[in-house]
């Protein structure tokens, strides 16, 4: 089981929003040291994180960040892009960065961290998903987070017998820059980092933050018109 306590994190998007609200519930927590990532450093205000540069899609960034932190124990895979390309009417690339940065990203993060959280002697990852993974309602922002889910599901299996436990973070709407153009009710990023803190300490394997995706997950097994009221109209 892993004890936020004396740990040593890495947020990824660390500056704002979910990830800059879990930098805060982790040191809440007792976390010994947390570095928390952006593109731009100097944009990591919490005064006891350290700013990393980091961006998730480019290897020889990841490698840089990973260097300089050695001494992870707990990695968190927050970053993440909202571009919402229509299948049909955005240009392809619009759906391949989307996916460099919700699936690729965490992905090449989560590559060079497992070497080290194994060093440090095991730990955990969270990666956070959205409610939209299940849900496709979001073009390739949707089919970015599925895929990103489904990765969470099968490093389950290979990092439990090195070590390391793997949690899944769902949720709707967090009142946050990337929802700032969405009218409707959303919940706090500082109450969906306590329920995901609660979910690592307590190895869970997902951690469900709202209504909304608490409701989406209990109708997954219905029928698809249950899920997409739209098909009616
Ligand atoms: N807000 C919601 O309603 C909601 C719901 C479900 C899931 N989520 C997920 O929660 C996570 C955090 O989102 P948020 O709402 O806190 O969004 P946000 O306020 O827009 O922050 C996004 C963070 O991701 C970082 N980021 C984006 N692209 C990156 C890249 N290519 N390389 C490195 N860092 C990158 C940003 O870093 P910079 O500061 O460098 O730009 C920023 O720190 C995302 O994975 C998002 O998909 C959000």
């Amino acid at each position: 089981m892993t004890t936020i306590e004396g740990s040593v994190v890495l947020v990824t998007g660390g500056s704002r929003g979910i990830g800059r609200a879990l930098v805060s519930a982790l040191y809440e927590r007792g976390a010994k040291k947390v570095y928390a990532t952006a593109r731009d450093p100097r944009t990591v205000t919490h005064p006891d994180a350290v700013p990393l540069a980091l961006e998730v899609s480019d290897e020889a960034s990841v490698a840089a960040a990973a260097e300089q932190a050695q001494d992870v124990t707990l990695l968190i895979n927050n970053a993440g892009a909202s571009v919402k390309a229509s299948f049909l009417d955005a240009p392809v690339e619009d759906v391949r960065r989307e996916f460099e940065t919700n699936f690729y990203g965490p992905l090449l993060v989560t590559r060079a961290f497992v070497p080290i959280i194994e060093r440090n002697g095991g730990g955990h990852i969270l990666n956070v998903h959205s409610v939209l993974s299940w849900l496709g309602i979001a073009g390739s922002y949707s089919a970015s987070k599925a895929a990103l889910w489904s990765q969470t599901n099968s490093l389950r299996l290979e990092l439990k017998p090195r070590g390391i436990e793997v949690t899944g973070l769902h949720v709707g709407y967090v009142d946050t820059d990337l929802t700032a153009k969405i009218d409707a009710p959303k919940v706090t990023p500082e109450s969906v980092a306590v329920q995901a803190l609660d979910g690592i300490e307590s190895g869970a394997y997902e951690v469900l933050a709202d209504d909304l995706t608490r409701q989406v997950k209990a109708g997954l097994a219905a029928d698809l018109a249950a899920l997409y009221p739209q098909l009616a109209a």
